[in-house]
C-alpha cells in the first residue's frame, strides 16, 4: 500500500518545503499533475518544474500527464527525472507507442483511464504496464468528489491482474479520503493519490496517518 500526495494542492511558492514535509511524514511517492490547458481545462507544471523538484526528495516522482499527444513529451519528462510516467488512453491515438516510449527510457510505465472510459479501452496494453491509474474524478482540479462507479473498474482490473498474472499496481486519484481509500483498497487498489485531503490541512502528518490506517 502506497500513499502518493499530489502537489497540485501544495503551496507552489513553497514546493520544496511541502515535498519535504510529506516525505518526512510517511509519503511513498510524490504525485505530480501535469496539465496542458487542452486535454484538461487547467495548466500546471512542465518538465523544468520536475527537474527543479527532483533534487528535493528521494521519493519516486509519480508523474501524471494530462496532456494531448503525450508521446511528444515523454523524453523530456524522463530526462527531467520522472520515475513513473502515466499517459491517458484518451489523450493519444497511439497508447501502445506511448507506453513503449516510456519503457525505452527505463521509467515505470502507467496507463490512465478517465471516469467515462471502460477498462476494455486499455485491455491490450495491460501486459506492458507497471501501473494502471483509475481516475476517481474527472481530471483537471483538486478537491472534487469521488465517483462511485470507479469501484467496479478497480475490481475488474484486480481480477484481470489475478487471472492473467499481470504485475501492475492499481492507483486511484481524486476524492481520496480515508473512507474512499478503504473502499478502493477493498476493490483492489494499492496506490492512493490524495491532494486536498493532505495539503489543505495545516498538519499533513495527521492526514497521512489517517489514510494509512484506513488502508492497513
Ligand atoms: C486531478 C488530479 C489529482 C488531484 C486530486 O486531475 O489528477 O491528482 O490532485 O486531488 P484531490 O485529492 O483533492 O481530489
Ligand atoms: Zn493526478
Amino acid at each position: 500500500m502506497k500513499i502518493s500526495p499530489s502537489i497540485l494542492s501544495a503551496n507552489f511558492a513553497n514546493l520544496q518545503r511541502d515535498i519535504e514535509l510529506v516525505e518526512k511524514n510517511g509519503a511513498d511517492y510524490i504525485h505530480v499533475d501535469v496539465m496542458d490547458g487542452h486535454f484538461v481545462p487547467n495548466i500546471t507544471f512542465g518538465p523544468n518544474v520536475i527537474q527543479a523538484i527532483r533534487p528535493t526528495t528521494k521519493l519516486p516522482l509519480d508523474t501524471h500527464l494530462m496532456i494531448e499527444n503525450p508521446e511528444d513529451y515523454i523524453d523530456a519528462f524522463a530526462e527531467a527525472g520522472a520515475d513513473i510516467i502515466g499517459v491517458h488512453v484518451e489523450a493519444t491515438a497511439h497508447i501502445h507507442r506511448a507506453i513503449q516510449l516510456i519503457k525505452n527510457k527505463n521509467v515505470r510505465a502507467e496507463v490512465v483511464i478517465n471516469p467515462g472510459t471502460p477498462v476494455e479501452a486499455i485491455y491490450h496494453v495491460l501486459p506492458m504496464v507497471d501501473q494502471v491509474l483509475v481516475m476517481t474524478v474527472n481530471p483537471g482540479f483538486g478537491g472534487q468528489s469521488f465517483i462511485e462507479e470507479s469501484l467496479n473498474k478497480i475490481q475488474q482490473l484486480a481480477k484481470l491482474k489475478d487471472e492473467k498474472g499481470y504485475h501492475y499496481d492499481i492507483e486511484v486519484d481524486g476524492g481520496i479520503v480515508p473512507e474512499t481509500a478503504q473502499r478502493c483498497k477493498e476493490a483492489g487498489a494499492n496506490v492512493f493519490v490524495a491532494g486536498s485531503y493532505i495539503f489543505v490541512a495545516e498538519q499533513p502528518k495527521k492526514q497521512i496517518q489517517l489514510l494509512k490506517e484506513a488502508i492497513e
